[in-house]
């Protein structure tokens, strides 16, 4: 359970590095016709999907009956939610990227990527985040 916590707890630097250099290469439009960067960022996000699911299963800090309290509702809910959105959406930004032009890919790729990036961002239990006991590492 612990290594399975720092596991999901680091990859996220991975998650997010590779997000960022997907972003970059489509904002620089240099072409990527091959660029493997793409399929790595989803990929990334899709084991933490999968070590994310096992966690939830067997996380102390998933419990249903504590809904009321903000923090067992932010692991029950929030970022549950927030993480299948914006995973959902870089899935579908990446297989409609890979059936188009290079110029429009770019753009594809850029959108949803972005918007994936901000949804994971805001649903990370930051450590400067109160009361949620995230923490860097
Ligand atoms: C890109 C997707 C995701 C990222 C970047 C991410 C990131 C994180 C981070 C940074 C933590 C805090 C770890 C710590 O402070 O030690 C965490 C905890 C957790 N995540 Fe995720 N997560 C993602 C997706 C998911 C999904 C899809 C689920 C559920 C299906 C999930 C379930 C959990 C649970 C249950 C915890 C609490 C674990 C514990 O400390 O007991 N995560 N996640």
């Amino acid at each position: 359970m612990e290594i399975l916590v720092h596991a999901h707890s680091g990859l996220r630097y991975v998650v997010l590095g590779l997000l960022l250099g997907a972003i970059a290469i489509a904002f620089s439009k240099k072409d990527a016709g091959t660029s493997k960067i793409y399929l790595f960022a989803m990929v990334s996000t899709h084991v933490q999907l999968l070590l994310g699911l096992a966690l939830y299963t067997w996380s102390p800090k998933v419990n249903f009956s504590m809904m009321k309290d903000a923090f067992y509702r932010f692991y029950n809910v929030e970022h549950l939610t927030g993480m299948i959105i914006a995973i959902v959406l870089i899935t579908i930004g990446y297989s409609k990227a890979k059936r188009m032009n290079t110029a429009k890919r770019h753009k594809t790729v850029l959108l949803f990527y972005s918007l994936g990036l901000l949804i994971i961002l805001a649903s990370i239990p930051w450590p400067f985040r109160a009361n949620l006991g995230g923490s860097w590492f």
